[in-house]
């Protein structure tokens, strides 16, 4: 009894910390107009541009981690060249998959800035081979494409000098100690945000890292503040201790909805965010599935992309990357400017719902041909068609009584010469919005 009494005791504790983790200090109702791009664009391409590209090795974390000294991970800055680095093509490939916005590193754990900081030498344009700020050039091909951008920004700086934390079992020294230092370091690493903000306006924040201090330590209100002085439209991720706008889970996605207001999965397409002997690819069915998945449950994903030193792209990244724009291209009414679908229960799947609900959208995993059944709809149904290939397909109502308020099972026979080479969607239109019945069968 008593080590059941222990047991839920730490389940409490566990469970109340992580809710005042993601305790959000914004308040929904003030920034939903600027969250509806965000909402409708469902899939974003996330880039991991950084020196641990040079030796395909773990990014910053590497060094922090002893994997390698710092000094041989900074000597990387020697061989990063973007030689042959395309803003237009990357632009052009991030428009296929059918993304809206895309997320660039701007600066990772490292500390390297990928644009050329005032505030000190550290970046790719003052000491690489490379010579050049990748930041403004690809912004502007994904302004010319109507892409959002993002920038990814490390609040953690294991590179400065003023930055406490360094490798992972050594610090520089305790905050407390010296305040003066870490108020060294804050003006710093806001500074650069502030650059950041007045050269490339970034229409995403997306900062990382803010696990290692508190937000009076981050001071994350006063960091929300200077961005959206400078533009009030921009949205941050939630990853600055309470001041974001949405949450990021990473690599697991989720078993039921999240309760966020706007949530957004990133993941890797291989097992690594940078450049790296990677290859653990997942296949397009794979990462359409997790697309789907996330969609369904209300999110949008953040694909990720690890581009090789000289700027390109592995071949494998663009052919997933140009399997899911075809699909995306096919089924596209199903995914951007819908909401998710409805709840567990009704149809084993995901799906999805036209804005107005009038239209319910049924994903069918796994080469699924034959029946499927929808349970609990109480609209009648228009028709049902195949997406992106016409197809009608006439339901069966089985088991509708009469006199009851229950409705009947819908079921749907799928033929096999319809299906999709990875998911198969199905469009209901029904006669007005949704409704659902979520009884236990009896009449009450
Ligand atoms: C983690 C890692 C970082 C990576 C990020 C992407 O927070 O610290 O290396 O960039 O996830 O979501």
């Amino acid at each position: 009894m008593k080590k059941i009494k222990i047991l839920l005791l730490l389940f409490v504790v566990v469970f109340s910390t992580q809710q005042s983790k993601s305790q959000s200090k914004i308040d929904p109702k003030e920034i939903k107009e600027k969250m509806e791009w965000f909402a409708d664009a469902k899939l974003g391409i996330f880039i991991h541009s950084g020196i641990y590209s040079v030796k395909g090795i773990g990014e910053s974390w590497s060094f922090h981690n002893k994997r390698i000294s710092h000094a041989d991970y900074m000597k990387q800055l020697n061989g990063f060249t973007l030689k042959n680095y395309n803003p237009a093509f990357w632009a052009d490939l991030i428009k296929e998959s059918g993304a809206r916005y895309s997320v660039i590193t701007t600066k990772h754990h490292d500390g390297v800035a990928m644009y050329d900081t005032k505030a000190n030498t550290r970046s790719i344009v003052k000491a690489s081979p490379a010579k050049r700020d990748m930041i403004k050039p690809f912004f502007e091909e994904l302004r010319k494409r109507d892409i959002k951008c993002g920038a990814y920004f490390s609040l953690i700086d294991w590179s400065d000098n003023n930055y406490p934390g360094f490798l992972k079992d050594s610090s520089r020294y305790v905050i407390a100690n010296d305040y003066d230092r870490w108020n060294r370091f804050r003006s710093f690493f806001q500074g650069q945000i502030k650059e950041i903000n007045t050269l490339f306006k970034p229409d995403l924040w997306w900062f990382d890292g803010d696990w290692e201090h508190s937000a009076e330590e981050w001071e994350s209100q006063k960091v929300r503040n200077i961005i959206l002085s400078g533009n009030s439209k921009a949205i941050i991720n939630g990853r600055l201790q309470g001041y974001g706008d949405y949450d990021t889970p990473e690599q697991n996605f989720p078993v039921s909805r999240p309760k966020f207001n706007w949530w957004e999965l990133c993941m890797t397409t291989n097992e690594n965010w940078g450049y790296q002997n990677d290859n653990n690819w997942k296949t397009p069915y794979e990462v359409i599935t997790i697309f789907v998945d996330a969609v369904s449950n209300g999110g949008n994903l953040l694909l990720d992309m690890g581009p090789k030193e000289d700027g390109t792209i592995p071949e494998e990244q663009i052919h997933v990357f140009k399997e899911l724009g075809a699909w995306n291209k096919k089924h596209g009414e199903s995914i951007f400017n819908t909401v998710g679908g409805i709840p567990q229960g009704h149809f084993y799947g995901p799906t999805t719902l036209s804005k107005d609900s009038t239209s319910l959208y049924l994903f069918l995993h796994g080469h699924v041909s034959g029946t499927v059944m929808l349970k609990g709809l109480i609209n009648k149904i228009s028709n049902i068609t195949v997406l992106g290939n016409g197809t009608e397909i006439k339901p069966k109502v089985v088991g509708k009584i009469d006199w009851s308020p229950v409705p009947g099972l819908v079921y749907i026979d799928v033929p096999e010469n319809t299906n999709d080479k990875y998911i198969t969607v199905l469009k209901v239109k029904l006669d007005s919005p949704i409704r659902l019945y979520r009884g236990q069968g009896g009449l009450n």
